[in-house]
């Protein structure tokens, strides 16, 4: 194999977050990490080269934004999504949850009312209530939007904004355009801004091809703010290298004037550099890391098919993801289980138990459903984006 995906690589002791942070989320140390989503990969080597000169030269003084950084952005999105996206919608933005924050804060005013489609990332949620605004959830139904709640809560007073995960996290669901179309109509229509997290979408699984929200209709190009990053799709999230893109000039001006006046939108070098190379010579690595990804989430498939109650039904569930690497499992049978309940009968407070029976008895440190609102009640959510080796344990009651 070109790319070694099977490379264990000792992260403990190097600032990373997801070994870092172990004890004290999961109070021991002494267990897999499958949670923060970044990979347990090797950046491409092509990344590491392009920084490498950086180094070598050793100056790190104040550095401009290369033309080269936007090139290689649009031209990876026309050939990867069809989108030839103009370089006055485009700016840089140090991170997409920084990007969010930077646009709630400039869109809404405390007291205004953000629609999220739970359960989703958890920041959709934690940015808006940190900032004072209200969150109004709109609860997923299984795979599809719930669109009669959605129109009700548009209705409501005070509502500026929605956050849209496109691909979504957890659950790796991909939006058809249809639905994306109808989003687009019915937010548009009351002026509210779509943006769209997009942070997944070169990550599509299985052959499937992503739609860029924006581009699903006129009524889309008017609502939307996009934000996009290399960082998931070649594990440089640490670079903190992430771009929006916004086609209405009315939305993009005064925003982008803010962001500039703020010097919120200046790339470091590293950034740039990693990006560019990301970009540019990336694919390849990409492709194979997907191949890799697509061959865990079968091997947790057939893990799952293997841990069954008395009766044969499977104790846990995996949702197979259309996108990236992150599979929302279905413990709710397991959950019952261990509470000595019907699912029906379970509350918050059960979850601890699955939390747990991951933690205590498997040695394993996954996100917790209920992180991403109350409706991932019985859901642990797995990284999956990990040298095989890692996910050799067996659920085992
Ligand atoms: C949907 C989504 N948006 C944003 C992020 C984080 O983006 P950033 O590190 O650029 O803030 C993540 C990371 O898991 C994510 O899943």
């Amino acid at each position: 194999m070109e790319f070694n995906f099977d490379e264990i690589i000792d992260r403990r002791g190097t600032s990373a977050y997801k070994y870092d942070a172990l004890f004290k989320v999961f109070g021991r140390d002494d267990i897999t990490p499958l949670w923060v989503a970044d990979m347990e990969f090797r950046s491409p080597q092509c990344i590491t080269n392009a920084l490498q000169g950086v180094l070598e030269q050793g100056v790190y003084g104040y550095s401009s934004e290369p033309a080269e950084l936007f090139d290689s952005i649009h031209d990876w999105i026309l050939a990867e999504h069809g989108w030839d996206v103009k370089k006055e919608w485009y700016t840089y933005v140090g991170g997409i949850v920084r990007g969010i924050a930077y646009a709630v804060q400039f869109f809404t005013n405390p007291g205004d009312k953000i629609i999220v489609q739970s359960p989703v990332y958890h920041p959709f949620t934690l940015v808006p209530e940190g900032n004072g605004r209200t969150v109004l959830r709109n609860p997923l139904r299984g795979r599809d939007m719930d669109f009669e709640n959605l129109e009700r809560l548009l209705a409501e007073d005070g509502v500026k904004m929605m956050i849209l995960c496109n691909p979504h996290n957890p659950g790796g669901y991909a939006w058809s355009r249809e639905t994306l179309q109808r989003l687009a109509a019915l937010c548009a229509e009351r002026n509210v801004i779509v943006i769209s997290d997009e942070i997944h979408c070169d990550l599509y699984l299985w052959g499937g091809k992503h739609i860029p929200f924006a581009t699903v209709s006129d009524e889309a190009a008017r609502c939307s703010i996009t934000f996009g990053a290399p960082s998931k799709t070649f594990n440089i999230p640490g670079l903190a290298s992430s771009y929006c893109l916004i086609p209405n000039a009315i939305l993009r001006e005064p925003f982008y004037r803010w962001l500039g006046a703020n010097e919120f939108n200046d790339p470091g070098i590293m950034s740039s550099i990693g990006a560019i190379a990301a970009f540019r010579h990336g694919r390849p690595w990409r492709d194979a890391a997907v191949s890799y990804i697509e061959q865990n989430i079968l091997y947790i498939e057939r893990k799952c098919a293997g841990f069954t109650d008395e009766q044969g039904r499977e104790l846990i569930v995996p949702v197979r993801p259309e996108a990236s690497y992150l599979v929302w499992l279905d413990c709710r049978r397991l959950l019952a289980r261990l509470a000595g309940k019907r699912v029906e009968e379970l509350r918050l407070e059960d979850q601890n138990l699955l939390v747990d029976y991951f933690v205590n008895k498997l040695r394993l440190g996954l996100n917790s459903g209920v992180m991403f609102g109350r409706e991932g009640l019985g859901y642990m959510r797995l990284n999956v984006a990990c040298p095989r080796k890692l996910l050799d344990f067996e659920f085992t009651l």
